[in-house]
């Protein structure tokens, strides 16, 4: 299939140099994987150093590209400060950031703590604002033609969800950032854009949201119009593409890749997909008849 493949062409992110915070496994992985794979230098950052030193020796051997793992839990500041230091020292500078990392509890909301809450809050969007902003302010002073920052959204950043509270209200902050700093920090070259996926499951954070036989309850592909949850490669591809020069064009966008999912949820007759077609039979000959 073709978008299990790699998109673009070999060196489109050639020596450019991207940070990924959450970067040592699922999604994040994935990406840098790929922004790898076309000639970037990668910085990947998690609160767990030894998951990425193993994903460090991993990536480096799939793709003969350079990593560099940096613990950071990216709610504190001065640790964020210290991944921008650490990449400078080692890279010489920086070109992307890809706010990645996020945490999520799925539950009624009554049942959350505040502090719960605040967690989720503070991993999504003070996490990404922390990064945003400590990189920004590089980037800024040191009068760097271009970089990219480009944020993991969700589609119910506008639609809101039940039983993910702390995260839909994190999500919808990061992509009013995503959107307020498109306009603001282009004059410093630095584009602003989002991606929404939809269901692309991994390990560790579906197994979480979605334990034990829930998965099966609930199988997320009977969700999405096309019948079938999202290939990783297809949404690296998309993050390539946002991180690289061919998108130049695009700033303050967010970029939906979910399937048609979220939209079959939205439109007032989707749930007439389940007739079938004796019954579109009967119902049009019902209806062309009121019309006589
Ligand atoms: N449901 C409800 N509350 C929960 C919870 C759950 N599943 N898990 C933890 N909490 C509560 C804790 O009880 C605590 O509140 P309290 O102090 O009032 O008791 C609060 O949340 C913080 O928990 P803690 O375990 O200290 O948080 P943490 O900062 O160590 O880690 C996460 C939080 C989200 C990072 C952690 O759960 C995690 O690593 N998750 C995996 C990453 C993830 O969720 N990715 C999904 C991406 S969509």
């Amino acid at each position: 299939m073709m978008y299990q493949k790699p998109m673009l062409k070999e060196g489109s992110l050639k020596d450019q140099v991207i940070v990924v915070t959450g970067g040592g496994s699922g999604l994040g992985k994935a990406m840098s994987t790929y922004f790898l794979e076309l000639g970037a230098h990668v910085v990947i950052t998690s609160r767990n150093f030894e998951k990425l030193e193993r994903a460090k020796i991993e990536l480096e051997q799939k793709t003969g590209g350079k990593v560099l793992p940096v613990q950071c839990d990216v709610r504190n500041y001065a640790e964020v400060e210290a991944v921008l230091a650490a990449t400078l020292k080692e890279f010489g500078k920086v070109d992307g950031l890809l706010n990645n990392a996020a945490g999520n509890f799925i539950s009624p909301t009554e049942r959350l703590s505040a502090n719960a809450f605040d967690t989720v809050i503070d991993i999504v969007l003070k996490g990404s604002k922390n990064c945003t902003l400590a990189f920004g302010k590089h980037w800024i002073d040191y009068k760097q033609p271009k970089s990219t920052i480009l944020n993991i959204v969700t589609t119910y950043a506008w639609t809101g969800s039940a039983y993910v509270v702390p995260s839909a209200t994190a999500k919808a902050g990061v992509l009013a950032m995503t959107r307020s700093l498109a306009v603001e920090w282009a004059k410093y070259g630095i584009r602003t854009n989002a991606i929404a996926p939809g269901p692309f499951p991994t390990e560790g954070a579906w197994d979480r949201l979605l334990p034990g036989d829930l998965k099966d309850k609930f199988d997320m592909k009977n969700k999405v119009p096309v019948g079938r949850v999202g290939e990783h490669q297809e949404l690296a591809n998309l993050a390539a593409y946002l991180m690289s020069d061919f998108s130049a064009y695009i700033n303050g966008e967010v970029i939906t890749i979910d399937g048609g999912e979220w939209l079959k949820g939205a439109g007032e007759f989707n749930m007439l997909e389940d007739v079938p077609k004796e019954m579109w039979d009967m119902l049009e000959a019902m209806i062309r008849s009121k019309k006589k």
